[in-house]
């Protein structure tokens, strides 16, 4: 049985006391939720500590939106995994598209960073998705075939065991414009083929994630498919009604 996973993706949102009332918020409504879906929250990194105080008793996770490429030392600004291990987080969101975008991450990068959340005991919440410009041009599978075997194939098959991936179409990001549920099943099945051609019956067991304008109005329809096994969820992450209605899409 694959994972059910509901993440928010906070992003740049919410200063640390607005985060802790969110926390609060998905923490008091979690039980009219099926137990069966596994909830993480992903705050900025200076309020995941407060958020993880907020959460503490309550089964809801907590990821980081990053980590660095290297474990320690003079690398101003960064954050290491380890660090953010030793806050009590489970998850990092690693090669979100606006990273790709905005601070130029690559493979290369994201290999390194790879290394470094499993060296910290974190599981990677992976993000794969085209731009709208490869979706028309017909190359979105070549896209998200690309940059799972530049980086999830670098992977032993113990760390693929702890792997999360996220399909996240850009031009659905952020938008209000959805992958139609039978656009987002067919990618994830094309990814799952991705991850069997290199690791064969264990890509049964990972969990692929849906992501771009997910709400309470269309998760159901989303998640009703096959391969489609939760969501990545940005904007109506902020709202604690929203996320956990997200939550009973299953
Ligand atoms: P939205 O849900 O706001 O479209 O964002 C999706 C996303 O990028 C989650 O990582």
């Amino acid at each position: 049985m694959r994972k059910k996973i509901v993440a928010g993706n906070w992003k740049m949102n919410t200063l640390p006391a607005e985060g802790v009332e969110l926390a609060k918020g998905v923490a008091a409504g979690r039980g009219e939720v099926c137990s069966c879906v596994n909830f993480i929250v992903c705050p900025p990194f200076t309020h995941i500590s407060e958020v993880a105080k907020a959460l503490e008793g309550s089964d809801i996770a907590i990821g980081a939106q990053d980590c660095a490429t290297e474990a320690k030392g003079a690398y101003t600004g960064e954050i290491a995994a380890s660090m953010i291990a030793a806050l009590g987080c489970k998850y990092v969101i690693l090669g979100h598209s606006e990273r790709r975008q905005y601070y130029g991450e690559t493979s290369e990068t994201l290999n390194k960073k790879m290394a470094q959340a499993y060296a910290n005991g974190l599981t990677p919440i992976y993000c794969v998705g085209e731009n709208l410009d490869e979706r028309e041009a017909g190359k979105h599978f070549d896209v998200v075939k690309a940059q799972i075997e530049e980086v999830v194939y670098n992977l032993t098959e113990e760390q693929f065991a702890n792997l999360v991936i996220a399909y996240e179409p850009v031009w659905a990001i952020g938008t209000g414009k959805t992958a139609t549920a039978d656009q987002a099943q067919e990618i994830h099945a094309y990814i799952r083929k991705v991850l069997a051609d290199k690791f064969g019956a264990a890509a049964d067991d990972c969990a692929i994630l849906y992501g771009g304008s997910c709400k309470p109005s269309n998760a159901a329809e989303i998640f009703a498919k096959e391969d489609v096994d939760g969501g990545l969820i940005g904007g109506a992450a902020l709202k604690a009604e929203d996320f956990l209605a997200i939550g009973k899409g299953f």
